[in-house]
């Protein structure tokens, strides 16, 4: 995938004369604190270096006051870059006079608020097609587009409605209409659903991943959530102090994470949300349903597990045999399966782990199916847990070392 937006040792700096001596200690390795301290000036991006894919939905991610909103502004120089560029394809955005910037910012780029202006006065069509208005299209042009828009965002139907008629997720959902409209190539959304309740956040979340998958735009999408940043991002950049400390898939973060700041986060987060089966699937132990019980027990002392899955004709699961059922079967002078089989569930490599808790209760391994419904590999509960677990082993001894790098 080609790079749509690089970004290149950007740093902003707040103050008087934030190229000055602020940066110099800046760029000699000094924090943050001890700048503010010294020089009175605020640090808001230190050195990041960021390359968004075309079409992806790139998520920034810190607490508040971490410079996610004074990054995403060095994109389209709402905040003037103190050092570093910015490209956006070819482009030198830092390079642009006020003229071509102008320009870019109204043909290229789109941005949605965590608390969006509406004109209070101004029906929502109206309103979606403002920045049309702007770009000199006729009101034709303008109302079919704002129309086009705010189908995209489950909005028809509402275009004579004035914003007070509507609730705070309608609202927000002009907003991104808006943005919309114009067709830019980039989104810029900064705690866009930051302020929307649980559940609206998360239809939110939804659309704007199903509109991306229609519209395959650019997308620079900001938030203090870690489960939204690992639901909705491609990929996910934690920052913190204006530093960038990782970037990475939600896989990467939650599995991998590279500080301690992030093995942090990631231990509050719900990872049977963010995580899906195919993260987890194994090598089955499999036998076909004329195996006998010597079968049965060869294939799974071979492969070292505790049951086999039993497959039809197709390499279609009918069910598993657990390691204790096969020993008693022989023991007993059983040879054939038959009543031994025990029936399991079967899902997909893309379903998400917290759907599949419910299905760990017997023990037995899940089956995992491809869309044709043939066996190709499972899940088992008990490695699961542990996987899921090993992120505060990892946590904890980054932690350790950090400690002990700082003792003298
Ligand atoms: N206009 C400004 N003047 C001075 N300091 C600012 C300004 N905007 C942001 N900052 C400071 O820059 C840092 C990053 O802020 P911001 O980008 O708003 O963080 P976030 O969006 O992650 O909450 C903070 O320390 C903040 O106080
Ligand atoms: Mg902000």
């Amino acid at each position: 995938m080609s790079t749509k937006v690089k970004i290149s040792n950007l740093v902003k700096i707040f103050g008087d004369e934030p190229d000055g001596e602020a940066l110099t200690l800046l760029q000699a390795g000094y924090s943050k604190d001890v700048i503010r301290k010294s020089t009175g000036h605020v640090v808001g991006v230190n050195d990041a270096n960021i390359n968004v894919s075309e079409g992806e939905i790139f998520v920034v991610m810190g607490l508040s006051g971490s410079g996610k909103s004074t990054l995403i502004r060095c994109v389209n120089r709402l905040h003037e870059p103190t050092a570093g560029s910015v490209f956006v394809d070819s482009t030198d955005v830092t390079a642009l006079d006020p003229k071509k910037l102008q320009a870019f910012r109204r043909d290229s780029t789109g941005m949605v608020f965590q608390h969006f202006a509406l004109f209070p006065h101004q029906d929502i069509r109206s309103n979606v097609a403002f920045g049309l208005k702007v770009k000199g299209i006729d009101v034709d042009g303008r109302n079919e587009a704002a129309e086009r828009a705010l189908a995209l965002v489950g909005l028809s139907g509402y275009e004579s409605s004035f914003p007070r008629q509507l609730s705070g997720g309608m609202q927000q959902r002009v907003g991104l209409a808006r943005a919309l409209a114009t067709d830019p190539d980039i989104l810029l959304m900064d705690e866009a659903f930051s302020a929307l309740d649980p559940l609206i956040r998360r239809q939110m979340q939804d659309e704007l991943m199903a509109i991306q998958d229609q519209l395959h735009k650019t997308i620079l999408f900001i938030t203090h959530d870690l489960n939204e940043a690992l639901r909705v991002g491609s990929r996910v950049c934690i920052m913190k102090d204006g530093a960038i400390h990782q970037i990475g898939t939600p896989e990467d973060i939650l599995m991998r994470p590279e500080t301690d700041y992030v093995a942090e986060f990631v231990q509050d987060v719900d990872q049977g949300r963010v995580l899906v089966v195919d993260t987890v699937r194994e090598d089955a132990a499999v036998v076909d349903e004329n195996a006998s019980v010597a079968d049965v027990l060869r294939v799974i002392n071979d492969l070292g597990v505790d049951a086999a899955h039993v497959t039809d004709p197709n390499g279609r699961p009918l069910g598993v045999v657990t390691r204790e059922a096969a020993e008693k079967a022989r023991a007993g002078g059983t040879r054939e399966l038959g009543t031994l089989v025990q029936t399991v569930s079967a899902v997909t490599n893309d379903t998400i782990l917290a759907k599949i808790y419910q299905l760990f209760g017997s023990g037995l391994p899940v089956a995992v199916v491809d869309g044709d419904g043939r066996l190709i590999g499972c899940v088992r509960p008990l490695e699961v847990l542990a996987e899921l677990g090993r992120v505060e082993n990892i946590s904890e001894e980054l932690e350790a070392a950090k400690h002990q790098g700082t003792q003298p």
